[in-house]
């Protein structure tokens, strides 16, 4: 349900609003998903500007391939001034699955004509061994500056290879 829901694709919109701070890195997937994030010594915060309305995934998969399983993502969604927010896994090429333990916390959604923007954090190491997988600064430097190579599974569910 929540993949058709995702397909809703507006060629028309491009993201234009500027971050809600000073981030470290920017890492453009499409020019209709954008990726803010800075790093402190414990955790990792994440600001998406995307260019649609409807749900929003981005995650993390740790398949060196790029596929997005195994994977540990956000689902969030903005209507009507009312957000909805998760962490989810991937354990094949389907719909995402709910965690039971919930570790990304959402700080900020908000939604305008031109884009959704939610900024998140979770822990480099959640405790949650079971759903969510663990990472390094160093190691998402590296993929973000060669993202192209791992971008999109579609641009509304989006993985950065951490692996
Ligand atoms: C690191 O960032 C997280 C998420 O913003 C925050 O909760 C935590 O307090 C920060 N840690 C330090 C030492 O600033
Ligand atoms: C990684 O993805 C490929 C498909 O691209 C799949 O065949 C493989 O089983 C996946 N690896 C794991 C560990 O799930
Ligand atoms: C959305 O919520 C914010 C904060 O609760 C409020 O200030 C704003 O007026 C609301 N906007 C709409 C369109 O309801």
């Amino acid at each position: 349900m929540l993949f058709c829901l995702c397909v809703l694709f507006m060629v028309t919109m491009k993201t234009s609003s500027v971050p809600t701070e000073t981030f470290e890195g920017l890492a453009l997937m499409d020019p209709h998903f954008q990726v803010y994030w800075k790093t402190n010594h414990s955790h990792i915060t994440f600001e998406l500007h995307v260019a649609a309305h409807g749900y929003v995934g981005f995650g993390l998969t740790a398949n060196a391939s790029g596929a997005m399983y195994p994977g540990d993502l956000i689902l969030g969604y903005v209507s009507n001034n009312q957000s909805y927010f998760g962490d989810y896994h991937t354990t094949r090429h389907g719909q995402p699955i709910l965690d039971a333990s919930q570790d990304w916390f959402l700080l900020l959604a908000t939604e305008d004509n031109d884009e959704t923007v939610l900024k998140f954090t979770r822990a480099f190491n959640t405790q949650d061994k079971q759903d969510d997988i663990d990472i390094t600064a160093s190691r998402l430097r590296v993929h973000f500056s060669a993202l192209a190579v791992y971008a999109s599974f579609s641009p509304y569910l989006t993985f950065v290879t951490v692996q």
